[in-house]
């Protein structure tokens, strides 16, 4: 396919500008992105980095509305952080510009305008939530709820986030008003929409027929909204944040984010090349990539390519590398929990370990599903990999250079057989890790880069250069100039990985920046050339350091569990009265199982001392009900009888709930008689 491209344009998810940037972006999207950039640009290859923050939607009103500050305060902050951020972990952008900008507010104003002005969206008036009491409609962030699908409470009217499912508002059970906490009501309004139901005719073909090679994860998301039928979708809003929507009689609508959000790319090509950004756009040798996480699929490879299609004159994706997402000590990383590491925290916390993260990250990354970072496990792959493998090689080939020779190259005399074998081991890496690379899979790319240390250990373990040079000097020579060279091989390899130890190693080795096509070659560094002084490239990390991570994400579990505590506090007093009317009693589980079509629900039938009670109870997600079968549990006896899904229950179940939703049934310590009361 390469063949039909001269030049490649990567662009990275713009993240929002309502928090800062932690390793889960980092290892879902930047540092593969950079990655693949990095070695584009070492081949030779005319390539493009664009970002910038996105800077609209309701969560960045919501967090103004809380801080009593306007939006464009948040996303000052925020872009101005995440900026540092990224750049403090050497990600290239060519580009890293915002949506709030001018260039970005005209084009995709003028995007929309060429849209609506050759007939491609579809006007609607529909009913959508009014918040009365605060007199505003109530787009998607705005309004929670229960999910109408895993019925979780707190779900979003654009999306549910304990189940992952895309919500509209009206689809929420109880909706409420994020802003005044009232109930909304309906109220007519119109928007305009894209009619994806009208493209589905050539985006289910030009995604499942060409571009088979898509990740199964990406080919996975876009079939089964292709099997639902594509709708059309909003594309804009009712909202005061946002780029006014260009046509006549849409006072107080702005663009939806998800629509100008993607025309970012764009504006921030033309803000770096206002004189040659077609050439990236708009050229069909111009090859397209996104990188993006899974939550961003359905508008990378469906929303903006219709967009791209129906104004005409742009280029599509040409491959879309999404990653599924990284968990942070088993818990899913969470901006409002402050579950995450924070990349501007490590930078401080870790000052000149930017390449460990990096490395730890693609050695990790999720590129096929979810995965878990730990603080031991990155602990472990800097001392086991990056020390005792990397650093180690390159130490051991340095400092004997400088002890047998003050640090010059020696000449290579004639190569045994067994040198001949390591080369042709070492040449053969090029070729992996590079097709590794053009197939975005990274952590497999950086593995096989590993593989120069771990061959360069064995060679010099082989060849005991400090035991020969006693009885053959003229060997060991060629046993260091084969070592250095692998040494310089790997600041080649490493480079679109590690860049910021591929440039210290080149400092020492005192050398310039080779090109890619160098990898594989024993003549990177000439007889006679004098190194610099060799410095360790990796340091191992003590457990004092990780400890003082593990303790700062305790710290967060702790204060999250305060908050919640804070936030449902011991009510007001009762009359104890009011408790005797409770009847709460223990029984023993006799049947427990699942409530078909209802991912929530267990139905139980318990033993009450009298007879057995059928009760249903929404703890499905938190207990197998095998295991609930022969357990005694509390719970009130004397509450109405309620249907739950065709079901009477006569009854409830008492559960504590801990501080991250989970749920764990009230049992006694000592087993009692089914119907003993509990008082
Ligand atoms: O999910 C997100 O963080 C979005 N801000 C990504 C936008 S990507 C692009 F379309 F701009
Ligand atoms: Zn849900």
């Amino acid at each position: 396919m390469e063949h039909k491209f001269n030049r490649t344009l990567v662009t990275a998810a713009l993240p929002y500008a309502n928090g800062g940037v932690h390793i889960g972006h980092l290892a879902g999207v930047y540092v593969p992105a950079d990655i693949y950039t990095r070695y584009l640009r070492l081949k030779g290859r005319e390539v493009l980095y664009v970002c910038g923050s996105d800077e609209h939607g309701v969560p960045i009103t919501i967090r103004a509305r809380k801080e009593g500050c306007t939006p464009q305060d948040v996303v000052d902050r925020y872009h101005k952080l995440i900026k540092e951020s990224f750049e403090g972990f050497g990600i290239s952008f060519d580009v890293y510009s915002r949506t709030s900008s001018e260039t970005h507010h005209k084009t995709a104003a003028d995007f929309f305008r060429r849209l609506y002005d050759k007939g491609e969206f579809v006007e609607r008036e529909s009913e959508q939530y009014y918040d009365e009491e605060a007199q505003t409609f109530l787009a998607d962030r705005y309004i929670t709820g229960e999910c109408p699908h895993c019925h979780a409470e707190g779900a979003y009217g654009d999306q549910c986030e304990k189940c992952g499912t895309a919500l509209s508002p009206t689809e929420l059970i109880n909706p409420k008003s994020a802003v005044s906490g009232s109930k909304p009501v309906l109220r007519k309004t119109k928007h305009w929409y894209l009619p994806l139901d009208k493209h589905q005719a050539w985006l289910e073909p030009w995604i499942t027929e060409q571009h088979r090679e898509w990740r199964s994860n990406v080919m996975g998301q876009c079939k089964s909204w292709f099997d639902m039928g594509l709708q059309p979708r909003a594309v804009s809003r009712d909202l005061d944040w946002g780029i006014p929507v260009p046509v006549e009689g849409a006072d107080g609508k702005v663009l939806y984010v998800w629509f100008d959000a993607p025309i970012g790319y764009i504006s921030n090509t033309k803000e770096l090349l206002p004189d040659t950004w077609e050439k990236w756009w708009k050229q069909p040798d111009t090859r397209l990539v996104h990188f993006i996480g899974k939550d961003n699929i359905v508008f990378h490879c469906i929303v903006f390519p219709a967009m791209l299609k129906a104004e005409g004159s742009y280029i599509l994706p040409d491959n879309v590398p999404s990653n599924e997402f990284l968990n942070l000590e088993d818990d899913k990383i969470s901006t409002s929990r402050n579950w995450a590491v924070w990349l501007h925290e490590y930078l401080v916390d870790m000052p000149g370990k930017q390449d460990v993260l990096r490395y730890v990250l693609t050695a990790n990354a999720p590129e096929t599903k979810d995965n878990n970072f730990t603080w031991r496990d990155f602990q472990a792959r800097n001392n086991n990999e990056l020390v005792a493998v990397y650093g180690n090689f390159v130490n051991r080939a340095l400092q004997l250079t400088k002890k047998y020779y003050d640090g010059i190259v020696p000449a290579a005399g004639t190569l045994t057989e067994y040198d001949l074998e390591t080369i042709r081991e070492f040449r053969g890496v090029k070729e992996q890790v590079e097709k590794l690379i053009e197939e975005f899979r990274f952590r497999d790319a950086q593995k096989e880069a590993m593989n120069l240390a771990r061959i360069g250990n064995k060679y010099l373990a082989d060849s005991e250069p400090w035991k020969v040079i006693k009885t053959d000097p003229e060997r060991v020579k060629t046993v260091i100039n084969l070592s250095l060279q692998l040494v310089a091989n790997l600041a080649i390899a490493f480079e679109p990985f590690l860049p910021f130890s591929s440039e210290r190693l080149r400092d020492m080795l005192n050398v310039e920046r080779p090109e890619w096509d160098r990898l594989g070659s024993t003549d990177l560094l000439p007889e006679g050339h004098q190194l610099n002084e060799p410095a360790l490239l990796f340091e191992k990390i003590e457990d004092a350091v990780i400890e003082a991570q593990i303790q700062k994400l305790l710290d967060t579990k702790k204060a999250n569990e305060a908050a919640a505590y804070k936030a449902n506090p011991v009510r007001q007093d009762i009359a104890f009265e009011d408790f005797e009317k409770l009847d709460i009693r223990v029984g023993t589980v006799v049947e427990c199982e699942r409530v078909p079509k209802a991912d929530k629900l267990l139905r139980f039938l318990i033993a009450d001392g009298l007879e057995n009670r059928t009760i249903v109870s929404g703890i499905a997600k938190h207990y197998n009900p095998e295991d609930l079968i022969g357990k005694q549990v509390c719970f009130i006896a004397n509450l109405p009888p309620r249907k739950l899904r065709g079901i009477e229950s006569q009854g409830m179940i008492l559960s504590a709930e801990n501080f991250d939703g989970g749920l764990s049934v009230l049992t006694v310590d000592r087993e009692v008689k089914p119907g003993s009361e509990v008082k």
